[in-house]
């Protein structure tokens, strides 16, 4: 299909951005066939872990794509790709957009792969329209945004903007039960990825501004029934892992009064965080513990160790920081009264990040001339957005999905909303290019 010329952005830049919709839906459904995912039938199911083979293959194929464009590749030691339109004033720090393209076990096709893939598209149409930018604009794929493989999201944004230690990442140790003797020095080295992780940091001023495009992950902008949405601000996401050590024995024979049993101390624990968060009555306060290994894993041996990670996030970190000190409380007299032993350790724990207003009225100001009203919104998924704004201006565009659900095979984005997306993307950045 040939792109539709769409009504240009008011503004004296203005230029008619066209995007091919139809390219850009069937390189979404490509970019979903680099899976080991079992099918579904809910949808879509996409499990893609950073540096497994099929995210490997995905990157081959999405570098074939912007080599087809003649933009510039760098990748740096973590495995953040870059792909860069050279503007007219190269030495100028560059605009730049993107997000990332692993995927949860068992999740749909459009969780961050809309960024990348839109953000390509969003280049191409730029190209199209005859800009000649004057800043060059990047497309930058960043290494695990999920937290899968390595039990820490937006890796490779963390180490690009300086927000975690670069001599500490190298000897994370993988956060999948069975792979837990793996480390990321070996694993990026495997994959090819082989220079240094102090290399990877971007100095403060290197990008004159940063726009990632996403899908909503939440249901307000579908049930307002609007197209896009403007993030101001992204939540503040920290992460835990609690083992919890008992006396595991024989299930017929060990007597209930003498156990020890960690998965049931565990159970209690994830109960503590569920009543603490849901205490806040502040519809801003999630918890998820998303991970429970059991061992030694038998249906008839008592539970001697368990390891839980625990996902919790706030607009407001000190409130979060409350939660878990109640939650301590409990653990201290869970502690005592069932005699196991409780070790809590800080994956991370990040503060807010707000959006820059210049960015956001750049964005109300291309919406306006799409015809377009938008919700200026919050974001409680976290993104590599939230990293990206220790060294840039930052600011998101969101667009609906279907009842607003994610990490699910069922997630689902209609092409309609993925192209107005791409197209406010396009404008935004050809806008920002030129100032
Ligand atoms: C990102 O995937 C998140 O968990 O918010
Ligand atoms: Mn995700
Ligand atoms: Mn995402």
């Amino acid at each position: 299909m040939q792109p539709e010329p769409q009504n240009p952005p008011a503004g004296a830049e203005s230029r008619a951005i066209a995007v091919d919709a139809t390219r850009l839906i069937s390189e979404l459904q490509t970019l979903a066939g680099f899976t080991s995912a079992e099918p579904s039938t809910a949808g879509t199911a996409v499990t893609r872990v950073v540096f497994t083979p099929d995210d490997l293959r995905a990157r081959a194929w999405l570098k074939r794509l912007a080599e087809a464009e003649g933009l510039a590749i760098r990748e740096d030691a973590v495995g953040n790709t870059f792909f860069r339109w050279v503007g007219a004033e190269s030495d100028l720090p560059a605009v730049a957009t993107g997000s990332h393209i692993d995927a949860i076990p068992h999740a749909g096709m459009y969780d961050g792969t809309v960024g990348v893939l839109g953000g390509l598209e969003a280049i191409r149409a730029l190209k199209r329209s005859g800009l000649r930018p004057r800043r060059s604009i990047e497309l930058v794929l960043f290494t695990s945004e999920e937290p899968t493989r390595f039990g820490i999201g937006c890796l490779g944004s963390r180490l690009l903007s300086g927000t975690l230690d670069p001599g500490k990442a190298d000897a994370f140790h993988g956060a999948q039960r069975g792979a837990e003797d793996e480390t990321l020095a070996q694993v990026r080295a495997a994959a090819g990825f082989a220079g240094t992780l102090p290399s990877v940091r971007l100095p403060q001023g290197h990008y004159h501004a940063w726009v990632e495009l996403h899908i909503e992950q939440g249901p307000l902008l579908e049930r307002e029934g609007l197209p896009i949405g403007i993030v101001t601000a992204i939540a503040a996401p920290a992460s835990y892992r609690f083992t919890i050590e008992g006396i595991g024995g024989h299930a017929g024979a060990l007597l209930m009064p003498d156990r020890r049993d960690a998965l049931c101390a565990a159970a209690e624990l994830i109960l503590s965080i569920e009543k603490h968060t849901l205490a806040t009555g502040a519809v801003d306060t999630v918890a998820t513990v998303g991970t429970c290994d059991v061992y030694p894993g038998a249906v008839n041996s008592v539970p001697s160790r368990v390891t839980l990670q625990l996902d919790i996030r706030d607009t407001d970190p000190a409130r979060r920081e409350r939660v878990m000190q109640a939650v301590r409380r409990d653990v201290e007299a869970i502690r005592v009264r069932r005699e196991v032993r409780i070790a809590e350790s800080l994956v991370n724990a990040d503060d807010p990040a707000i959006c820059s207003p210049h960015i956001v009225e750049v964005l109300d100001e291309v919406c306006r001339g799409y015809g377009v009203q938008p919700k200026h919104m919050v974001s409680r998924a976290y993104h590599d957005s939230l990293f990206m704004a220790r060294i840039a201006p930052i600011a998101m565009i969101f667009i609906p999905c279907r009842a607003g659900v994610s990490h699910r095979p069922d997630e689902y984005a209609a092409p309609a909303d993925i192209a107005l997306g791409t197209r406010v993307l396009a404008s935004t950045l050809g806008k920002l290019a030129s100032e």
